[in-house]
């Protein structure tokens, strides 16, 4: 089963062409056109700007897709897009395209949940030793993950606590009730004048700085719900910047960056480890912008071996872990699957609110 994707919910454009056979996946080609160098000049994502580059860059990244996978436009079996959450201007390029594909081909249309593709990211696996970067086709294997699984996924618009019972059926456990975690990240490098987007340079910063230096109150680790809060971490940041003015220098910004990130590490790790417990996950997974966090991968991974022995852990690979037309293939798979979750050009419509169902 041959699938094509589409992604454009934020600030990538982006395209996949995945041949799909039981538990195996054949990438074809996946395209991300990167808009950041873009939007950086404005310190963050702005809306309609996105959409003008979604508009120049959808047609070209679709071509590059399938000039790469080498088949003829016809050969697809399903196209699989992103029609929600994110910004309206943005996925109204991607649903359009999808649709008018989708209209001209006669090929069935599937509409995928941003949120959903960075949990199906964590299904795909390398076979073998890691394959050349050079190679344009990749092979991998589809991972069958026991469930039930718990999700953390974190990323700029985003950060909730997913739990599983069986592919596509999704409870939201617990979610940010202001800030979500990236976007807490870009918010601090914002303040402390280190461009956009914020997470990794604030993870490179960190590095080399002392996370002991400022002690923040972990937000909601007490808690007894799932819920996460950031808001009030990125202004006891701004608070501590403004009272320290005139020594701000490289070292004190590193610090900060460790320091901050600690935190939100923390918070995350603890709660995502507590609710894995209480809801007896076999498998904890991660996904979204901020999983490519390596201190945040590390700790996770640690604090589940040591509390969780018996469940299973999966990361995404790390080029999935940012936006990517890959991961809403593999979701697409799973909907194709399942006859009933198949629609067509006419019943799709980009939704910025879009709830994981
Ligand atoms: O998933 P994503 O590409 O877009 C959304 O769906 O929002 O996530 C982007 C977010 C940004 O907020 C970015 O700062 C954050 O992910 N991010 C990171 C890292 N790399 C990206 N946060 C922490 N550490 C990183 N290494
Ligand atoms: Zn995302």
């Amino acid at each position: 089963m041959i699938i094509l994707a589409i992604e454009t919910s934020c600030d990538e454009t982006a395209a996949a062409i995945v041949e799909f056979s039981r538990e195996k996946a054949k990438v074809l080609s996946s395209i991300v056109s990167s808009q950041i160098k873009m939007h950086k000049k404005y310190g963050g994502v702005v809306p309609s700007l996105a959409s003008r580059m979604h508009l120049k860059n959808t047609i070209p990244v679709l071509d590059k897709a399938f000039k790469q996978a080498k088949i003829k436009k016809d050969k697809i079996d399903y196209i699989a897009v992103t029609n929600g959450p994110g910004l309206i201007p943005a996925l109204m390029i991607g649903v359009s395209a999808a649709k008018a594909l989708s209209f001209a081909l006669k090929k069935p249309l599937i509409g995928i949940n941003h949120i959903e593709g960075h949990v199906y990211s964590n299904w795909l696996k390398p076979i073998g030793k890691v394959q050349s970067p050079k190679s344009k086709v990749q092979n991998y294997k589809l991972l069958k993950p026991k469930f039930p699984i718990l999700c953390l996924t974190v990323s700029g618009g985003h950060t909730q606590l997913i739990f599983m019972e069986k592919d596509l059926h999704y409870k939201i456990i617990g979610e940010t009730i202001d800030d979500a975690a990236g976007e807490a990240f870009d918010k601090v490098a914002k303040l402390l004048d280190l461009g956009y987007p914020g997470g990794p340079v604030i993870e490179k910063m960190a590095k080399s700085g002392d996370e002991g230096r400022f002690k923040f109150t972990r937000p909601m680790m007490q808690s007894k719900d799932y819920n996460f809060s950031f808001s009030g971490l990125k202004t006891a940041v701004l608070y501590e910047t403004r009272k320290s003015e005139r020594e701000i220098d490289l070292k004190y910004k590193k610090d900060m960056a460790a320091s901050f990130q600690r935190t939100v590490i923390d918070v995350l790790v603890s709660k995502t480890v507590r609710a894995a417990e209480e809801y007896g996950a076999k498998t904890v997974l991660l996904g979204g912008g901020v999983s490519a966090n390596e201190k945040l991968r590390a700790d996770l991974g640690r604090v589940l071996r040591e509390e969780m022995p018996n469940a299973a852990y999966h990361f995404p690979l790390f080029k999935l872990t940012t936006d990517n037309a890959l991961m809403i293939s593999i979701a697409g798979y799973y909907h194709a699957l399942d006859k009933n979750r198949v629609s067509d050009w006419k019943s799709i419509k980009a939704d910025a609110n879009l709830k994981l169902e």
